[in-house]
């Protein structure tokens, strides 16, 4: 293992079909002002608000509520949020819905007690609240499984106006004090927003494990959770009611990005840069973003990421390698990611998400570039990967 670390993850997990029943013993934490944050109204429409608003007014808390916090949040709305929390004194944010209500939660808890610009200080700067500035506590009700959200820092916000779609990852003063995973809340997901959701998760791995040449526990760990998503993808692809699938994928996706399995890594996150700013122009959902870049973005990785590449291939898609050379090993690995992206039904060019030529420099120009995984990239080279992407 590289480098020093400390690992800490406060988030406190209920899982299962049974979860929601320890909601009860966890309002019991916190004061009588609930700020409940919840989307466009799916929760309403399979029930899962009913269940909530029920314990909730059992254990008489006062609820503020929440609606319309599309996927995507924007700055906006957040806004919206942050006035809300001011005005009501609120005790405890609780979120209803994926990760993007879970992401807002997090703004908001982070920016209700903060004098200046928060979007300026906490997403453009990348700042932390200071010590000592007041947060307030986000507990998570999962509705869909991907982003990680229920267990990290971060926190993904869109400024529609400048076309702008930033993440920070807050520290852990503001990951949610508890999630509660049902993996039955996730059956009602529509299936573009599973199969988003699926290759979010894939990615998060692939970002964390695509760097560095040791021999890393953490690698090791990235492949077993790739190898089981894999499995629980075709079975979910096939029978979206599969819980035994359902569960091992959001049970995944909670391990793929609680910062884990990026301990002593240098990580990457390009395919995230490129992809949040895709999104910001086609409004497509995060997991097509990603994948609609990835098959570029990975053909340029591999040359200077053989070793890794070869690794990829041997050990989460059994290719034998017999007789071939490392690069024709690697070529095969990248193939066997790209056939299962096909059978999951993803999208691999960003035209299929409505994007088009004259798009190109505004999402170049909207996507971070740093020295990252292999590769160290600058606009140019984002413009190629977009082209190639068409
Ligand atoms: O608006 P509602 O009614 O809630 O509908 C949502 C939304 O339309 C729907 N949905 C969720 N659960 C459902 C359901 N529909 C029926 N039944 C259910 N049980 O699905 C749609 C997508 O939901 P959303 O929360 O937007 O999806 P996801 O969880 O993928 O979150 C995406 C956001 O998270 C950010 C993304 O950039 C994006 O803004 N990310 C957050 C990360 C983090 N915190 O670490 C990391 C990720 O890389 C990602 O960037
Ligand atoms: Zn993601």
């Amino acid at each position: 293992m590289q480098g020093n670390f400390s690992y800490h993850n406060p988030t406190k997990l209920y899982f299962g079909e049974e979860s929601l029943n320890y909601l009860k013993d966890e309002l019991k934490n916190y004061g009588p002002i609930v700020l409940l944050n919840y989307g466009s109204g799916s929760v309403k429409r399979n029930g899962i608000y009913d269940q909530v608003l029920a314990i909730l007014n059992e254990a008489g808390k006062t609820i503020v509520e929440n609606p319309g916090v599309m996927s995507n949040p924007t700055l906006e709305k957040l806004h919206e949020g942050v006035k809300l929390a001011r005005e009501n004194e609120i005790d405890l944010i609780l979120s209803l819905g994926g990760g993007s209500v879970c992401d807002y939660s997090k703004g908001v808890a982070a920016a209700a007690a903060y004098d200046g610009d928060y979007w300026d200080q906490f997403w453009l700067k990348q700042q932390d609240p200071e010590k000592g500035q007041k947060i307030l506590p986000v507990g998570c009700i999962l509705t869909m499984a991907g982003t990680g959200s229920e267990m990290n820092g971060g926190s993904v916000i869109t400024d529609t106006e400048h076309m702008l779609k930033v993440g920070h990852v807050f520290d852990d003063r503001l990951m949610p004090k508890f999630s509660i995973l049902n993996p039955k809340f996730t059956m009602t997901v529509p299936e573009n927003q599973m199969k988003a959701g699926i290759y979010d998760i894939m990615n998060h791995i692939m970002e964390q494990y695509f760097s560095d040449t040791d021999d890393n526990t953490s690698d090791y760990l990235s492949e077993g959770l790739m190898r089981g998503l894999i499995v629980a993808s075709r079975k979910a692809v096939k029978n979206p009611q599969d819980y035994e699938a359902r569960s091992n994928i959001m049970w995944t996706a909670t391990w793929a990005l609680n910062t884990l399995i990026g301990l002593g890594k240098r990580q990457d996150w390009m395919v995230h840069m490129i992809g949040h700013s895709v999104g910001a122009w086609t409004h497509a959902p995060h997991g097509y973003a990603l994948a609609s870049v990835s098959m570029a973005y990975y053909r340029r990785a591999m040359k200077p990421g053989l070793q890794k590449f070869v690794r990829f291939a041997k050990n989460v898609w059994d290719i034998q390698g017999e007789g071939m050379t490392d690069e024709q090993i690697a070529q095969a690995g990248l193939e066997a990611l790209k056939s299962w992206m096909v059978e999951v039904g993803l999208p691999l060019t960003i035209s299929e998400l409505g994007a088009t030529d004259d798009m190109i420099p505004g999402i170049t120009a909207g996507t971070i570039c740093y020295p990252a995984g292999y590769l160290d990239l600058k606009p140019e080279d984002i413009t190629e990967i977009l082209k190639e992407s068409m």
